[in-house]
């Protein structure tokens, strides 16, 4: 199945259903790993809001929810070196179980500025999920990164909350450029 974004053409990758089963096994892990105890679930905005929305109304533990926004695209196909931070945390992390839910992580320089910047402020612990991960385009090695939903060739996705040129987040499965 194609679909059009903005003004490229784009094929289905991972379907809708595929997406719904390992997000699933994902919050079985985390209500494991987090039973009895009381995480903050930061999204990183905003690409993150369909993964999160889907992914803590499973969660079985008492849990808050924040968001943050930094900028490393602005718009276009290719990572830019430059961050901005948009939107900082709203809340207090010091001495919280962070878990960063992040839509995809490509170079990994979003990831890594963020987890520096969050852990200056002195979380009890903080680990990262990441819905997808283009390991052919990793710069940087992330320990924090504990679950991932699939790794994908390093080509440029849409979809489930990932856009291009701020379209296609409303598609339900994630969708690949077509070479
Ligand atoms: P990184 O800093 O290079 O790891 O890039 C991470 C950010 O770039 C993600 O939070 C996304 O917003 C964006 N990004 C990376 N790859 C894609 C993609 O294939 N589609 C849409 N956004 C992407
Ligand atoms: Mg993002």
């Amino acid at each position: 199945m194609t679909t059009l974004v903005a003004d490229l053409k784009f094929e289905l990758l991972i379907d809708a259903e595929t997406i719904k089963n390992r997000v699933d096994e994902i919050a079985t892990h985390l209500n494991t790993e987090y039973a009895g105890k009381n995480p903050l679930f930061v999204g990183v905005l905003n690409g993150c809001f369909v993964f999160m929305a889907d992914l803590v109304r499973q969660m079985q533990m008492p849990c808050e929810v924040s968001f943050t926004k930094v900028a490393s695209y602005h718009g276009g196909l290719t990572t830019t070196w430059q961050l901005r931070n948009d939107l900082d945390l709203a809340v207090n992390i010091e001495g919280r179980d962070v878990v960063l839910l992040e839509d995809i992580t490509d170079t990994g320089n979003t990831l890594t500025y963020l987890i520096a910047d969050l852990k200056q402020r002195k979380p009890a612990s903080i680990i990262v999920c990441a819905l997808l991960s283009k390991p052919a385009a990793q710069l940087h090695h992330i320990p924090e990164l504990k679950y991932v939903g699939f790794e994908i060739e390093n080509k440029f996705v849409v979809g489930y909350g990932l856009d291009y040129k701020e379209m296609g987040r409303n598609l339900n499965g994630i969708y690949q450029l077509l070479d």
